[in-house]
């Protein structure tokens, strides 16, 4: 198939302005495959392992269905909420996305000039190509700092101390990808880095010191693992700043129970869009259960699969107080840059209402289980 300017894959200029045609996330999915190359794309995209945990995550919303309410006064409805009391106009946030320039040379200065226009939670990646700094300059409404545990203390430390001089107001520490899961698709497309996109944060801190394996050891074990965050590390983490924490990538209640035990504020349901361990459970499976261990007032969110309005509202009725978003603000910014991430909060926005109105639950707080109707493992048909 021919576009524009050449073979499907190869990258075009950004729209300006933005046809009626795009109605959907889905439309901005396809659309992007034709304004990057096509090893960025596949990059993106592509799951770990075999992606089962990636297709579970966009299947799995399928199995929930919505009931219609009738006769609901919703002519004061409002889609807005708050998270550890910072008030959102909606429970959407931007998910922390490494090297958004891979998309748009703009990067993640475009994504926050839309966050700010739509009044959207952004959470920036210590790998973020733009500077946190810089990033926080675009961005006055809600932003939090995604956190990567660095293999020095002192530079753990350093990126604290600059995510709360620039104003983050709270800390989401990523703990699902201590070991770097291969991304298949981008391997077999030759995906490598343009040299010009690199973890802008991280310069200055050096190359990490090399760890010395003898043959007999595992680059698994005795290389990434011996670098990893543990338990005690996170409890020096809690000790150093007086931000909220949030922990990004948490599925087992047991961990979830311990974590907010020890003062973790926080915590994202996450599988890393299936980019983490393959194999695991769509986030929104467990969410119930996360929910049940920890109560109705410890703040969850959910990322992994969103990509309408209608999953977000399952998600929130599951029990979520927020949810997050990570390829869909790909696709956008891929697209038409600031514009189009902001017409993707947009119309994941719009369609959220819609759900709201037709569900009769004109604000966040009504949303619930009784709002859904599934399917059981013998095929019986329930109330959640
Ligand atoms: C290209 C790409 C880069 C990502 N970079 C990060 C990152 O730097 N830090 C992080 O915590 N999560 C990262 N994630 C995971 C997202 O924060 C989020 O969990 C995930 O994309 C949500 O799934 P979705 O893409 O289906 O919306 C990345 C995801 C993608 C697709």
């Amino acid at each position: 198939m021919m576009t524009e300017s050449g073979p499907t894959g190869s990258a075009r200029a950004k729209l300006q302005t933005l046809p009626r045609t795009i109605t959907c996330v889905a439309d901005y999915e396809q659309l992007a495959a034709e304004f990057v190359d096509h090893p960025v794309f596949e990059y993106l995209q592509g799951g770990s392992g075999n992606e089962q945990s990636l297709q579970a995550n966009l299947q799995v919303f399928n199995e929930f269905q919505l009931f219609n309410r009738v006769l609901v006064d919703a002519a004061k409805g409002s889609t807005v909420t708050s998270v550890l009391n910072q008030k959102l106009r909606h429970p959407i946030l931007l998910a922390p996305v490494a090297y958004q320039k891979l998309v748009h040379p703009g990067g993640e200065l475009e994504t926050a000039r839309a966050a700010d226009a739509l009044e959207a939670g952004m959470v920036t990646s210590t790998l973020s190509s733009c500077t946190l700094e810089d990033i926080a300059a675009q961005h006055q409404g809600m932003r939090w700092f995604q956190l990567y545990f660095q293999p020095q203390r002192e530079h753990t430390l350093d990126l604290l101390r600059r995510a709360e001089a620039s104003g983050y107001s709270a800390i989401m520490v990523t703990l699902d990808a201590t070991v770097q899961a291969s991304n298949r698709r981008a391997q077999r497309a030759g995906f490598a880095f343009p040299p010009d996109v690199t973890a802008v944060n991280l310069q200055g801190y050096g190359a990490p010191p090399a760890v010395a394996l003898s043959p007999d050891q595992s680059v698994i074990f005795q290389g990434a693992m011996s670098e990893a965050p543990k338990w005690q590390d996170l409890e020096w983490l809690l000790d150093h700043t007086s931000l909220p924490v949030l922990i990004k990538g948490v599925l087992h209640p047991a961990d979830a129970e311990r974590l907010i035990q020890m003062g973790v504020r926080g915590l994202v349901a996450s599988n890393h869009g299936g980019r983490a361990l393959d194999g695991v459970p769509a986030p929104i499976r467990v969410l119930p259960l996360l929910r049940n261990a920890l109560g109705q007032d410890v703040p969850i969110l959910l990322d992994s699969g969103i990509r309408s309005g209608y999953d977000v509202f399952k998600a929130l009725a599951l029990g979520a107080d927020a949810v997050m978003i990570g390829r869909p603000l790909l696709y956008g910014l891929a697209v038409a840059g600031a514009l189009g991430v902001a017409h993707v909060l947009r119309l994941l926005r719009d369609e959220l209402e819609l759900c709201m109105a037709l569900a009769g639950t004109p604000t966040v707080a009504d949303i619930g289980p009784h709002c859904l109707f599934a399917t059981t493992a013998d095929g019986q048909r329930t109330l959640c």
